[in-house]
């Protein structure tokens, strides 16, 4: 019997796995930049947590989540994002009421039960970044930034921003009844209208042509904003224009979870087709009161970490599989092997990456495992070299080969790598 991964979840494995790394470190470093802290959160929170932070009425709470009872009979759901974990979390360790904002990152798989297809899995690999506790529309642009250099740090340069804002408590009601009375003129299937009734925004997000031609004059939200809104959302586009930071005003803009208010905003990629959003992300000022927590406004974003891994690659940007190690020993012999064992050691003790071959390996197999980690330099150590008190040192690139004295090999090499 053999078993397979399960459905929906993808795997990264060497070389593609440096991608990976190389995707949670240049959103890490754009974050820790600019002063955000890592909080580890839990992979499983009570279900309630999801219900009342993401929103019944969407899709990844009614349809996707991966929700079971755990042995002690209580209700539990692998984490379908990170936003209500971190809330929660902030407020149960009462960070709210140090300094504020409270500046956050996080990273690792969350769980969507969706249908599995290119870009689109049931266990996603998030970058969150979340701003609780500050209402200053400069936190939104700092957000957008920091996603947007992280970006950057990769190569990308085909990612599209776009912008929109929900409003508030006080403009949000009439602009929904508004639409609603819109949508409710429209010749629309059982299953629209009926969203109209419970989410009419999505409404504006079908993609289906004859729904698209219809919604072309519905009402828009950016006419409807309260003068605040309005110069909140006006304020974040004067700090992203200050930057650099390019954007489209995208006021059909809608987020699949129920939180947001004001601020929102989508990353998309023009190369990744049907599954193009490789982040996203906006303010949440009503969370902390929905699951419980005083007002209590916030800012943040997650980007797709397997989606990101693909606009890289539809980029051109996957470098050649990165070196393994810089250095690879080459034992010939029992004794060799010994020796060589110790002297890796060292290398590694002083910072020089390496490796060596294993399995009483000849030359031949040796050799080709040096060329296979991607090493600069082989260090071979045969029994007349024990003899001589030495090993050689060979180039794996020139081809060149110098006979270095043992005690020397260490220092050498760290010279010769840091040159
Ligand atoms: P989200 O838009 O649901 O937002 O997810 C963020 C990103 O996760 C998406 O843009 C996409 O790249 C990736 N993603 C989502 N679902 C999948 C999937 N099934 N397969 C692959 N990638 C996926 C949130 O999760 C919010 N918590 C973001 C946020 C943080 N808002 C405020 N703070």
């Amino acid at each position: 019997m053999s078993f397979q991964a399960p459905k929906g979840v993808p795997e990264y494995l060497p070389p593609r796995s440096a991608i990976f790394l190389a995707v949670r470190e240049a959103f890490a470093a754009a974050a820790g930049n600019a002063g955000y802290s890592y909080i580890e959160v839990p992979v499983f929170e009570d279900t309630e947590l999801f219900a009342r932070g993401v929103g019944e009425s969407t899709d990844v709470v009614s349809k996707e989540m991966y929700t079971f009872a755990d042995r002690g009979g209580r209700s539990v759901t692998l984490r379908p994002e990170f936003t209500a974990g971190v809330m929660r979390s902030v407020l149960e360790h009462g960070l709210h009421t140090g300094q504020l904002p409270v500046k956050l990152w996080t990273t690792g798989p969350a769980f969507r039960y969706e249908r599995p297809q290119a870009g689109r899995y049931r266990q996603l690999q998030q970058f969150d970044v979340e701003a609780v506790g500050t209402e200053d529309p400069a936190v939104d642009a700092e957000t957008i930034a920091i996603a947007w250099s992280g970006y950057q740090a990769l190569g990308l340069t085909q990612v599209r921003l776009l912008l929109n804002t929900l409003g508030c408590k006080q403009c949000r009601p009439a602009y929904r009844a508004a639409l609603q009375d819109f949508l409710r003129g429209l010749d629309l299937d059982e299953a629209t209208r009926a969203r109209i009734e419970v989410n009419p925004l999505r409404v504006l997000d079908d993609k289906r042509p004859e729904v698209r031609a219809q919604v072309e004059n519905a009402p828009l939200i950016t006419d409807h904003l309260c003068a605040s809104c309005k110069a909140h959302h006006d304020r974040v586009r004067a700090l992203l224009e200050d930057l650099g930071v390019p954007w489209e005003d995208t006021p059909r803009l809608v987020r699949g979870l129920d939180y947001y208010s004001r601020t929102t905003y989508e990353f998309d990629h023009p190369l990744l087709g049907a599954q193009s959003g490789i982040g996203g992300g906006g303010r949440y000022d009503g969370l902390s009161e929905d699951i419980g927590g005083p007002p209590l406004p916030g800012i943040g974003f997650a980007v797709g970490v397997d989606r990101i891994i693909l606009a890289v690659e539809a980029e051109g940007l996957a470098a050649t599989a990165p070196a393994r190690v810089a250095v690879y020993g080459v034992p010939l012999g029992e004794e060799a092997a010994r020796r060589m064992f110790t002297l890796v050691n060292e290398l590694r003790a002083a910072g020089v990456a390496a490796d060596m071959a294993f399995d009483g390996k000849g030359l031949k197999g040796a050799m080709k495992g040096a060329d296979r980690s991607g090493a600069t330099y082989a260090v071979i150590l045969g029994e007349r070299d024990i003899a001589a008190g030495s090993a050689q040192v060979k180039d794996l690139a020139s081809g060149d080969q110098t006979a270095v004295p043992l005690a020397e090999i260490v220092t050498t090499l760290k010279e010769k790598l840091t040159q």
